[in-house]
């Protein structure tokens, strides 16, 4: 037996609040479904999760939080113990609404939009339809078009990797396109606090009507990460990834089981059984075309 599985097995027994798993399929945790294995360790409250970074940290075992596992390529083999939330919460918390929300990093978008669509809350319809927990979101400042995560947090809490729990409030800087400018890696987001404008119904309704268009250009019936390209710029101009996917002429290009969307050019779909290799290679021959047909770089979104 490995070093690191005896000591996993020895905090497995220990901490009370984890759950290991070894030769884990990851497969169906990640949204664009590679194939993986590797080993998963799931986290049921703060101390405990403050405790097995500590451990982590002596025994120097590298890790990765995985959220609903949206903008992320698996391995086929994890070189990382992949640590996964699951915190309690109490569902009846969102009845009704507040001024500011307590949340845990677990919690899923759609959850909260859910909420949103039901209250009005002003200002939530950025999150609209975002495949991802909150701790994830607010890691990678994930958005839509109708703007970003980082606008709704007032407080971030998270636990840092000799297990200390700190807490981060949001500044004018602390978010900027797709990242946050204050995590360190190895940090976890544990909880955060999350406002609002106001209650207006017709908030309501442009989360509805944002939901029907996004299904109408995106592949959202398929097993896919999210976009794989950040936009990009070429001098003052603004670059869309979809757009020069598709005038490269790459949409629909296929490699084993993994293609270029029909649908959309920053998407790509796992139609069978794919795996990290074959994507990656897919990922960067794209990337490769468009710097050389455009001249435009194109940086990659997904964790990878
Ligand atoms: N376009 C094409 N061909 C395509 C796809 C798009 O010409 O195959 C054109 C569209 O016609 C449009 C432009 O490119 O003029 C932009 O497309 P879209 O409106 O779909 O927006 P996007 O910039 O590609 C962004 C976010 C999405 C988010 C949508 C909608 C990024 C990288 N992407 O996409 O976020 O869902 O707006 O709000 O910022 C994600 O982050 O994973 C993601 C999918």
């Amino acid at each position: 037996m490995g070093q690191q599985t005896k000591v996993l097995e020895k905090l497995n027994k220990n901490i009370e609040g984890i759950e290991v798993h070894f030769q884990h399929d990851f497969t169906k945790l990640s949204t664009i479904r590679l194939n993986s294995v590797g080993t998963l360790v799931i986290v049921k409250d703060k101390n405990s999760l403050c405790d097995l970074l500590k451990e982590f940290k002596n025994e120097k075992i590298e890790y990765k939080v995985l959220g609903q596992g949206a903008n992320i390529l698996l391995p086929e083999v994890l070189p990382w113990v992949v640590v996964q939330l699951k915190f309690d919460f109490d569902k009846s918390y969102l009845n009704e609404a507040h001024e500011s929300y307590d949340l845990p990093a677990s919690i899923s978008l759609s959850v909260l939009s859910s909420h949103a669509t039901k209250f009005g809350l002003s200002g939530w319809e950025v999150i609209t339809g975002i495949p991802a927990s909150l701790g994830g979101a607010i890691y990678m400042n994930a958005g839509t078009s109708l703007g970003e995560i980082g606008e709704l947090i007032s407080e971030v809490e998270y636990v840092d990797e000799s297990g200390k729990i700190k807490t981060h409030k949001v500044e004018k800087n602390s978010f900027s396109y797709r990242k946050n400018n204050f995590l360190k890696k190895g940090d976890i987001v544990i909880s955060a606090k999350l406002l609002h404008k106001g209650e207006d119904p017709k908030i309501s309704k442009k989360i509805k009507s944002y939901l029907e268009k996004r299904n109408q250009s995106q592949p959202l019936n398929k097993f896919t990460c999210g976009c794989i390209f950040k936009n990009s710029t070429l001098g003052d101009i603004s670059c869309r990834a979809g757009h020069y996917v598709d005038i490269i002429g790459m949409k629909g290009f296929t490699l084993g089981g993994v293609r270029v969307s029909h649908k959309h050019g920053n998407f790509l779909e796992n139609f069978n059984g794919s795996n990290y290799p074959e994507t990656m290679q897919l990922m960067k021959l794209l990337q490769k075309e468009m710097k050389l047909q455009y001249g435009v770089e194109f940086e990659f979104e997904v964790e990878h």
